[in-house]
């Protein structure tokens, strides 16, 4: 027997449920809370889970009284939600997923990672893997968008990035992949609301990410607060159970999310705590975060014959196989014994700034940007020029008190001779119209507006659901006086956007000379946009969802099927609106750079192909333009005939090619013809012989692709 099961074997039932159980030590409220002071149940044993505590110094604390008060002298697991980073902010998830950048995904990880254990944290309830493409959805802002394969990517990086090659080490934490499942297409995209998908939806959608979580080794799952088809997740038999732990193999700990068993009364499934315990226990929970329910309702359950106390155990022995695999029991202290040294704090940060820019997608251009060389007055109009808490997104875990740096810091950093006027014009909500016309005056003698405008960052996240995701307030009013104003006096106004999801933006775009789709791009936020404003760096964030035109539009995502009859504009019985065509405003993958792409000779190899064969896509791609820069060029298949409609385009792959002004480059991309597989009528993966189309292009719009051809061979 193993030391862990000879501990099992020591625990009263109390201190199993102990195990079972994660409180929250109140650094950081993210729900009701419902549990009173942790100190004794740690010192008697009877809790052996923390979140929500920072600092290493009271961590350790913490694990004293754990590991020499209490009977048993089991370490506590501790976690905290490290969503964009911990003390140094990175671009919230969805900016970070519009990098295009595997390496970036798992770097900012990685160093997310670090910082969080050096709090002495072994924990965190990251990554989100919620693909959402209901721009309504508060929660849209914490995951990777609108795109199952690039969630998959994502998952694989940020799990390998937390979790690091060696769960013990002391600059690793155990990774919880979150919200398991099918989170995202909540009923009017409100939050906490039903979800009602088809099954076909929730497996090639929403599942793939969090098997690819679990294939990269993830330590935890963390399922949703909803109910799929009227089966809370957190009670959810066939997906916990039978999918991840018996299909997937996953062996690791499942927890609740905060207060969730508790709230399955609410959901209308169990009558009481005693039957919520129950329906969380069955469907393989092992730790309850906030509920109090398993400490308070499994006893009852366990005397009643509701449950046995091997399906307890089986818990308990999950949670204490992660806390030795996090090398807990070895040494508690491992993580923030020794504070970070300034050099790794300092590339931690100009990694921050790398990541910002990189997340900032160009959606408009007409020649604005980047600033021209003389450029002597710069006039920072908007609530969000110099709005430093904003700037860090809707969670900002622990992150410094220090300011982030702002648009108006940025610029008057990077342009230190030239004369920077700001006004803020209007508060981010609200009526006051009363600085409008000042700001406005302001534009006389600039060489260049910057707007800056968007959303609060509390406007995006948990419990942050918008029916009107349009600009707040009064800056409606903000922009078009601005914009008339410089029309007047033909000075070009650049819009910084800052959001933690697509705005209804249309009018805006039209009327603005360049757009710049910020998000909220974390510490370094101003730096960044300096950077890209003055040419200092070529834009090159791709966005990771579809910008809509029109708010009826959604849910608009590229990867839609053709339907019997597709849009014609010619056509009265076509699918389509009256008042708005079906395209997007910005196809999903679209960013424009300071170079200009152009593609040619797009090939593929081999032309007939087999199942175990990799497909050689290249293409020749020149930078028309008179700047270097970057591009992303996609893959995206589509085929045609199957024996289940599948999708117009389904992402593939991408690349990026960096280009000199003038210069020709060939990208190549590794397309396997496993990758073709689908779920065929049966759920079952299937290869269908027969033509594959490969296209190939700078984002989603078929117009922009180049298309070649494969013959699939059974
Ligand atoms: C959120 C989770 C989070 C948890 C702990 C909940 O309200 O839904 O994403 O991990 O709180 O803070």
């Amino acid at each position: 027997m193993n030391t862990i099961d000879k501990l099992l074997g020591r625990m009263t039932l109390a201190e199993k449920l102990g195990q079972m159980t994660m409180t929250s030590a109140s650094y950081a409220v993210t729900g009701p809370v419902i549990a009173g002071d942790s100190t004794e149940s740690i010192r008697n044993g009877t809790l052996g889970n923390l979140l929500n505590m920072v600092g290493a110094k009271h961590v350790h604390e913490m694990q004293r009284i754990a590991v020499e008060e209490s009977r048993l002298r089991i370490p506590l697991m501790i976690g905290f939600d490290v969503i964009h980073g911990h003390r140094t902010i990175f671009p919230v998830p969805l900016a970070e997923a519009a990098t295009f950048e595997p390496r970036l995904w798992e770097l900012t990880a990685r160093e997310a990672a670090r910082e969080t254990a050096a709090d002495g944290l072994a924990m965190t309830f990251a990554p989100m893997l919620d693909v959402s493409r209901d721009l309504r959805w508060g929660r849209t802002v914490e995951g990777p968008g609108e795109d199952p394969w690039l969630a998959v990517q994502i998952a694989r990086a940020k799990v390998r990035g937390f979790q690091g090659p060696d769960l013990a080490h002391a600059e690793s934490v155990a990774a919880t992949a979150k919200h398991f499942c099918a989170y995202g297409p909540v009923m009017g995209g409100r939050d906490y609301a039903s979800v009602d998908i088809s099954e076909r939806t929730l497996r090639e959608v929403h599942l793939p990410a969090f098997a690819a979580a679990v294939d990269a080794g993830v330590a935890a799952i963390m399922p949703a607060f909803t109910e799929l088809g009227g089966v809370p997740m957190t009670a959810h038999k066939a997906l916990l159970r039978d999918y991840l732990r018996a299909e997937l193999g996953f062996d690791g700990v499942l927890v609740s999310d905060y207060n969730a068993i508790r709230e399955l009364i609410h959901h209308g499934v169990a009558g009481d705590v005693v039957e919520a315990a129950t329906l969380a226990l069955k469907a393989g929970v092992d730790i309850d975060m906030m509920a109090e329910a398993y400490r308070h309702g499994l006893p009852v359950a366990l005397e009643r014959g509701l449950v046995t106390i091997d399906e307890i155990d089986e818990c308990v022995l999950r949670v204490l196989r992660l806390k030795e695999r996090l090398g807990l029991f070895d040494d508690p202290y491992r993580r923030g014994s020794k504070a970070e040294e300034a050099e790794t704090v300092a590339a931690r940060r100009r990694l921050a700034r790398e990541a910002a820019t990189k997340s900032l997608v160009l959606a408009k251009n007409s020649g604005a940007l980047p600033f021209r060389e003389n450029t002597r007055r710069v006039c920072v109009i908007g609530p969000l020029a110099n709005a430093w808490r904003e700037m860090r997104g809707p969670w900002a875990a622990a992150g410094y008190e220090e300011p982030s740096i702002t648009v108006l810091a940025g610029l008057r950093g990077a342009l230190p001779s030239a004369e920077i006027v700001h006004a803020e014009g209007t508060a981010i909500s609200g009526t006051d119209t009363s600085g409008i016309a000042a700001a406005a005056e302001l534009v006389a003698g600039a060489d260049v507006v910057v707007l800056c405008l968007g959303e609060a960052a509390e406007m995006s996240g948990e419990a942050a659901s918008r029916s009107s995701p349009e600009l707040p307030g009064e800056q409606r009013a903000l922009a078009d006086a601005v914009l008339d104003r410089a029309a007047r006096d033909e000075v070009p106004v650049v819009v910084v956007l800052f959001s933690g999801r697509p705005l209804i933006v249309s009018r805006l775009m039209e009327r603005a000379d360049a757009l710049l789709i910020a998000w909220f791009p974390g510490t370094e936020a101003g730096n960044a946009i300096a950077d890209v404003l003055t040419g200092r760096a070529s834009p090159s964030g791709r966005t990771p969802i579809t910008w809509p035109r029109a708010l009826g539009q959604i849910p608009i995502f590229y990867s839609q099927r053709n339907s019997g009859r597709p849009e014609n504009p010619k056509d009265h019985f076509t699918s389509k609106y009256l008042d708005v065509p079906n395209s997007p405003l910005l196809p999903f993958g679209f960013g424009l750079s300071y170079g200009r792409f152009s593609y040619a000779n797009l090939t593929v190899s081999p032309e007939v192909a087999t199942a175990s064969d990799t497909i050689e896509v290249s293409v020749e791609v020149t930078n028309e333009g008179p700047r270097a820069a970057e591009e992303t060029v996609f893959l995206f298949i589509r085929d045609r005939v199957a024996s289940v409609a599948r999708p117009l385009l389904e992402l593939k792959g991408f690349a990026k090619v960096s280009l000199a002004a003038g210069q020709t480059g060939t990208a190549r991309l590794r397309l396997p013809v496993a990758e073709l597989r689908f779920l065929g009528l049966d759920f079952e993966p299937v290869l269908e012989p027969g033509e594959i189309e490969i296209h190939v292009g700078p984002c989603a719009d078929s117009a922009q692709l180049k298309v070649a051809r494969v013959l699939l061979r059974a």
